[in-house]
């Protein structure tokens, strides 16, 4: 079977420890589809270009369906002797077309270019799948950032509470990444849009083939400029690989947020049944499992981009084998992302927020204390000053053991005296609410309720741009 490939020059086929090691079909056999699709489109070529009769394209073409077909049903596969897809598919071709007719097939093209090809149309199939996953779960936090309406929560910073925000506004902070994932990969398809058939081995090839044409007929709107580079870069896989890993760190981040609301001191949120899991030995626990698969996950997204990154690094600028190592990251990568975000999604799309509690909590934590500091600086203080004031009001609480709204108004009076007349300290009340807090908070991109549904509005219509 080697023979068949590379015949000419060898005495002997390859060992059995080089074939173990060389074989590449248990995970390469995934791109059967485009490499025929790819096969096709070369025949077109070698017709074009006279290199195949009418008739024998004809009947190429032919043994192209029934190949498919094979391929299909199971009735074709790769069998221990294949070296890789190509190889397979040769073999599969040759027993249908003949030796003749499917020994021209190969003529004007390489393996280099081939695979090259390949990797780009797989991945470009699977990034609009993976974009389209990201949609639906972007719309779901979406959907529940308005189920949450004007419900306020506390808003931290070190995990420390800070600032008083709409749960919609926190719940939108991880749709705004997730569109950029989107977008992203809508850019990067720009750049892949070339297709590498054509640049042979690495210089080109010598028979008058179009790769236009091939190009056209693969979903290509481009050919990629220079053969060895169209043959030799991975860059374009690294790039998906990139997005595939940043994405996975989106939805981690998005997974410790959940799982830290859902402790039973939190208790922010419940997730559904069907989106938990039980305990083998504690019939009480109900765990939040997803969420921990989509953060352990987001683990091995980046270790499969830093392995290709370390793959890449010091090769020589031409085809050499460990190119063959671009394949399995991403296939983990986007075998990873198409099984966890329609599970993920489902638990976004399920979760009940404990609205009372999340009221209750907001404003504690003297989270209003730089509403008060504000308050002070539109009454004329120095906001130096304010600062000093409003820490005076913590400490002053904190040591009785209350929250600033528990403050007296003498309290209040005495605190400013230097700054602002008795009469006015006391209506600082007016901001110590969670509702006063966000509402104020009315800049472009902030936390207030219209300034949320603005946002909410743009990212929905975002969407239908993607
Ligand atoms: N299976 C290889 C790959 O995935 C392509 C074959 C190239 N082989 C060669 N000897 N040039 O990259």
């Amino acid at each position: 079977e080697h023979l068949a490939l590379w015949g000419g020059r060898f005495t002997s086929g390859p060992s059995p420890e080089l074939a173990r090691l060389s074989k590449s079909t248990q995970f390469d056999w995934r791109l059967a589809d485009d490499d025929i699709a790819g096969s096709r489109a070369h025949a077109r070529a070698l017709g074009r270009a006279g290199l195949l009769t009418p008739d024998e394209l004809q009947r190429m073409e032919a043994a192209l369906d029934e190949l498919q077909r094979r391929v299909d049903s199971g009735a074709f596969a790769p069998i221990e002797d294949d070296e890789d897809e190509a190889t397979a598919l040769e073999r599969g071709l040759i027993a249908i077309a003949g030796n003749e007719l499917g020994g021209k097939l190969r003529a004007g093209r390489s393996r280099n270019d081939q695979i090259a090809c390949l990797i780009r149309m797989w991945l470009r199939r699977h990034s609009r799948i993976i974009a389209g996953q990201l949609l639906a779960l972007a719309s779901a936090l979406i959907e529940q950032s308005e189920k949450a309406g004007r419900t306020v929560m506390p808003g931290r910073t070190h995990m420390q509470h800070a600032q008083p925000v709409l749960l919609a506004h926190q719940l939108m902070a991880h749709v705004w990444p997730l569109l950029r994932d989107v977008q992203r990969l809508v850019d990067w398809d720009k750049r892949i849009d070339a297709s590498p058939y054509g640049s042979g081995a690495l210089a080109g090839n010598t028979l008058g083939l179009e790769p236009v044409a091939v190009a056209h007929e693969l979903g290509f709107t481009n050919v990629t400029n220079n053969s060895i580079d169209g043959t030799a870069s991975r860059d374009l896989v690294a790039e998906f690989a990139f997005v595939a890993a940043m994405t996975g760190v989106d939805i981690s981040r998005l997974s410790e947020e959940i799982i830290i609301w859902n402790t039973q001191e939190f208790a922010f949120v419940k997730l559904d049944d069907a989106y938990s899991t039980g305990s083998s030995i504690m019939p009480q626990k109900k765990n939040p499992d997803i969420a921990e698969l989509a953060r352990g996950k987001s683990g091995r997204l980046i270790g499969d981009l830093t392995g290709l990154l370390a793959t890449l690094k010091g090769l020589p600028t031409a085809y050499a084998r460990d190119l063959q190592e671009d394949k399995e990251a991403v296939f983990d990568q986007v075998d990873t992302l198409e099984v966890l975000l329609p599970a993920f999604t489902g638990m976004v799309a399920t979760m009940q927020f404990d609205h009372d509690r999340l009221e209750a909590e907001a404003p504690t934590g003297f989270a209003l204390a730089t509403d008060i500091a504000e308050w002070l600086v539109k009454n004329g203080v120095p906001f130096r000053h304010a600062h000093e004031l409003s820490g005076a009001c913590v400490k002053l609480a904190e040591g009785r053991g209350q929250e600033l709204w528990d403050l007296t108004d003498e309290d209040f009076i005495d605190v400013f005296k230097d700054f602002l007349p008795a009469d006015l300290a006391p209506q600082v009340r007016e901001v110590l609410s969670t509702e006063g807090s966000v509402t104020a908070r009315n800049g472009r991109g902030g936390t207030s309720p219209a300034r949320v549904r603005e946002q909410i509005a743009s990212a929905k219509s975002l969407i239908e741009t993607l």
